[in-house]
């Protein structure tokens, strides 16, 4: 199979391929589509074998539940148990939006994109291409991002392309993703609401609307709640050394050097001159392209990709989480930086 990859114009909600793309889900198949986070790949929430599907061409731990998209918050009586009044309130406030509710699953949903848990994991997507499909479809369509499993996350159709293109049959193609990290996922169905995965909504903003911020689930909580997340993540083919700020670019550059061909992602003027590369900026800027550029690198063929940690806060506690599940070391001073091998 080698898929068709097809640029969606300006009007999605009349497009023949938004169309194509909804009876394929509807008939159990897969398609990649574009949300403002991630690329996904979707398959009907509500059949085992079209979940079936989705791990088999992702190459996904089986453990790891699917976040099923719905078109608003209307549907989500078709695949939650029971909606509580708190998600109602981030739903108004939050959707379409990179906000993921988990909530106690229907028996349905658990039979398929919840993988056996008693909860399912649920948001509405910004993207217009995503929201058409959805429409369309009239059906929950389960969606992990569209890459294999432990690779970045796709953020661009070419991306999904040299992922699954021979494992799929149509890709959606919406541009560059808006935001470029995956959703928060705020687990609602708790005695208290805790972020199992941070996102481009931040817990300050959540706590707005609750009243009280909910706190980020440490790991051993993450795995009590969340099992997939104890696989290896996001990762690069490069081995990743995440730079804390303490590290003079002196010793950073002392390390680079021993570390084979290298890439560079931040913002230091000596480390951008020495490497070649070209400056991210920060904050939702480094969101967008953090993922394409991890890419880029690997299909340059860097061995190792230095990267700068980011200050924790607002959009920064997102891209820390990620990055520092993609590295394989952190060095937070020039000691460490000059002991690394
Ligand atoms: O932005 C996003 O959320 C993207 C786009 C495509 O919507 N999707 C995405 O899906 O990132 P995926 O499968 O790559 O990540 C799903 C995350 C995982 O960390 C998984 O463990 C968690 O959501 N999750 C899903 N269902 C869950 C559940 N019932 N309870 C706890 N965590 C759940
Ligand atoms: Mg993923």
């Amino acid at each position: 199979m080698s898929a068709r990859l097809v640029r969606i114009a300006d009007d999605p909600g009349s497009d023949p391929a938004v169309a194509e793309a909804a009876a394929l889900l509807r008939s159990g198949e897969l398609v990649a589509f574009p949300t403002e986070t991630v690329y996904g790949l979707g398959g009907d929430a509500l059949s085992p074998r079209a979940v079936e599907r989705i791990f088999e061409a992702k190459g996904r731990p089986a453990d790891n539940p699917l976040i099923v998209h719905v078109a608003d918050a209307d549907a989500l009586g078709l695949v939650a148990a029971s909606v509580p009044d708190a998600a109602l309130r981030l739903a108004a406030a939050f959707w379409p939006g990179p906000l993921t509710l988990v909530l106690p699953a229907r028996e349905e949903a658990r039979r398929a994109a919840a993988r056996g848990l008693p909860t399912v994991a649920v948001r509405v997507p910004a993207h217009p291409v995503a929201l058409a499909l959805l429409r369309a479809a009239g059906i929950p369509v389960a969606a992990p991002s569209a890459n294999v499993s432990g690779r970045p996350s796709p953020t661009r159709a070419s991306d999904v392309a040299a992922d699954l293109g021979d494992r799929i049959p149509l890709i959606l193609d919406g541009g560059p993703c808006a935001v470029g990290v995956e959703s928060t996922v705020l687990d609602l169905s708790g005695t208290r609401p805790a972020i199992l995965r941070p996102g481009a909504v931040s817990a300050a903003e959540i706590g707005a609307v609750l009243g009280a911020e909910p706190p980020i689930a440490g790991e051993a909580d993450l795995l009590r709640r969340s099992p997939g997340t104890r696989h290896r993540h996001y990762s690069p083919r490069a081995r990743v050394v995440l730079l804390g700020p303490a590290v003079s670019a002196a010793a950073a550059l002392r390390m680079a050097s021993r570390l084979g061909r290298w890439g560079y992602v931040g913002s230091r003027p000596e480390l951008l001159s020495a490497s070649g590369a070209a400056a991210i900026p920060a904050g939702a800027g480094l969101a967008r392209e953090l993922y394409a550029r991890l890419r880029d690198l690997d299909e340059a063929g860097v061995d190792a990709i230095v990267a700068d940690a980011v200050p924790e806060e607002g959009l920064g506690v997102a891209l820390m989480d990620r990055l520092r599940r993609a590295a394989s070391a952190r060095v937070l001073d020039d000691r460490e930086a000059d002991a690394l091998r």
